[in-house]
């Protein structure tokens, strides 16, 4: 029998060379919305700072599972993964390393790049859109934490995104108590207050992301 593909799972990586951009909130609230979707979903942390690692020590045994991959051995975690039937693998990435995030866009199927509006930053986003034009993988600017009313900030983000040909996810993460506090204890927005707007943007998040990768 062939081994199965590397790419097999759906795989997103989660990119952004700033520090504190959202990458790990991304990550995480991705994964526990896919899982809550019924999807065999994992989270591949290739951060030495092990952020998202440590969010699934204090969720204990509740999905999604995290694991920790170097990023030169990523393809092989995702193989891995994909031998345990995980359906969706979600990868994130430090700051300020552009290897490990060479390789996390090439293991993807679609890159998406979370980026605070008020510290829209061109010049870290030229190194990502220099290399997912060169892969032609699918990528997104999501924005995160954008502050309520901050309408011309995200036209004016969504410009400078634009002017690098890199699209603007059209769901965006407002700044919110909800996703600052269920990070910090192992939890995600939805299981703080399911009602609450940061879930339904992380929900809004994972079905457009899941059309995306239906294609
Ligand atoms: N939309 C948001 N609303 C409120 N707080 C947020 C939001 N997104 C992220 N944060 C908070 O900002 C901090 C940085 O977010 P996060 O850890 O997701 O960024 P990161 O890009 O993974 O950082 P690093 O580059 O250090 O890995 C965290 O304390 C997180 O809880
Ligand atoms: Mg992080």
């Amino acid at each position: 029998m062939p081994a199965p593909s590397p790419k097999t799972p759906k795989t997103i990586a989660i990119v952004s060379q700033k520090g504190g951009s959202g990458k790990t909130t991304l990550a995480l609230h991705l994964a526990a919305a896919a899982t809550h979707a019924k999807k065999t979903s994992c989270v591949v942390d290739t951060d030495p700072q092990a952020t998202a690692a440590a969010w699934g020590d204090w969720r204990g045994d509740f999905l999604p599972v995290v694991v920790t991959s170097p990023p030169a051995r990523l393809a092989r975690t995702i193989e891995n993964a994909h031998k345990q039937d995980v359906e969706f693998v979600v990868i994130d990435t430090p700051p300020h390393a552009e290897s490990a995030m060479r390789e996390a866009i090439k293991a993807a199927d679609l890159v998406l790049i979370p980026s605070r509006p008020r510290a829209f930053d061109l010049h870290a986003l030229e190194a990502i859109a220099e290399m997912v034009n060169f892969t032609k993988t699918p990528a997104y600017v999501v924005l995160n934490a954008v502050p309520a009313g901050a309408t011309k900030q995200v036209a004016e983000a969504t410009e400078a995104a634009k002017a690098l040909g890199l699209k603007t996810c059209p769901v965006t993460f407002g700044e919110r108590a909800d996703f600052h506090r269920s990070s910090a204890r192992g939890e995600v927005a939805a299981e703080v207050d399911a009602e609450g707007k940061a879930a339904g943007e992380a929900s809004a998040l994972w079905k457009w992301t899941a059309k995306q990768l239906r294609g």
